[in-house]
């Protein structure tokens, strides 16, 4: 079966294509070892589920799975909730979405990403159909406190419990990482929502642009770029870029780049190369990393261009096909 990751999927993905039928959407994010993924496509076979995971463990260990046991209404998808919700999903496309135990050192990685925030939850909501369902559980107090307020903070979802939080839900399967916490004594705290019918909040939309391209003349070679090269660090608005290391090729060079946007995180390399006319280069995007042209991606461009263009007083900057 083919992997599936939200750097290759089409933006957003044609799920019905991809499972063979249109059937009503559900989304586990950060599923783990999948046992509450199966199951959710045991109570609801007449349904598309996906599982989406940054662990590559637990995607191999699920994947092996539904190869082995054949479940055609489930797939996995290597993505981080925040770019599959942004990118691979429709407005209003999605029946249900489960998150089970996030973040389990959340006060560890204060000030890192935390799944539960605005603008995740803002995206939840707008992907949600009026109906659809979103399901939380985790074991942390603070945590249920703190997804308490930012819930009772969202228009668009209203809650179907009496209380901010349940802490049992007869009949619900358990989830690994609840087993654990169970067998240890420790209460878990589950929340479910109901999408109302309220217009969805907007999203930012870091769309795919054509692909960036800076053609210049230079009378310096490859290996002269190279040695001048140094790691560079830049933050524009909410784009933060890092441009690692320059490799040299037999004919061309390779910038390893990280680009991080507010929806997505890219690792990739631009590619310099000689071009047929003399002391002519095309820097582009190499298929290493399966970089999207994603507006940040372009600025690592223009930021790449813009050194290239002080290696040397004669460099000339003859075309640049970019998005700045
Ligand atoms: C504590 S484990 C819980 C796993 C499973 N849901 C369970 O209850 O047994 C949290 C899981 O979320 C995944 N995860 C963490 N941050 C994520 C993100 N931003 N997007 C997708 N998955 C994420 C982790 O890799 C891990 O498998």
């Amino acid at each position: 079966m083919q992997k599936l990751s939200s750097l290759t999927l089409p933006w957003p993905t044609d799920w019905a294509a991809l499972f063979g039928a249109r059937r009503p959407l559900i989304l586990e994010i950060g599923f783990g070892y999948g046992a509450f993924l199966l199951h959710l496509a045991r109570q609801h076979p007449d349904t598309n589920i996906i599982g989406v995971e940054i662990a590559n463990r637990c995607l191999a260990h699920v994947e092996r799975r539904i190869a082995r046991e054949g479940w055609p209404n489930v797939r996995v998808v290597h993505s981080t909730a925040e770019t599959a919700l942004h990118h691979l999903f429709e407005p209003a496309s999605l029946w249900q979405i489960h998150v089970n135990f996030p973040d389990p050192w959340f006060k560890k990685r204060h000030g890192h990403r935390r799944l539960m925030q605005r603008d995740t939850l803002d995206a939840v909501v707008n992907r949600l159909q009026p109906g659809g369902r979103f399901y939380l559980a985790t074991d942390i107090r603070e945590y249920a406190e703190m997804s308490a307020a930012l819930l009772a903070d969202t228009p668009g979802l209203e809650n179907l419990l009496p209380a901010a939080w349940a802490e049992d839900l007869p009949g619900r399967v358990l989830t690994r990482y609840e087993g654990k916490a169970r067998r240890e004594g420790r209460p878990c705290y589950y929340f479910a929502y109901r999408r109302t019918a309220v217009p969805p909040p907007p999203l930012p939309s870091v769309q795919e642009l054509p692909m960036p391209h800076i053609v210049f003349r230079s009378p310096l070679s490859l290996d002269d770029i190279q040695a001048q090269f140094a790691p560079m660090q830049h933050t524009v608005g909410q784009v933060y870029i890092s441009l690692l290391e320059a490799y040299r090729g037999r004919h061309k060079l390779l910038f390893e780049v990280f680009v991080k946007e507010p929806t997505i995180e890219q690792h990739f390399a631009f590619t310099l190369a000689r071009r047929p006319e003399p002391g002519e280069y095309t820097l582009q995007l190499g298929t290493l990393g399966h970089a999207r042209p994603t507006p940040g991606v372009h600025l690592a461009a223009g930021l790449l261009g813009d050194w290239l263009a002080t290696l040397h007083p004669d460099n000339l900057e003859l075309k640049r096909k970019l998005k700045e």
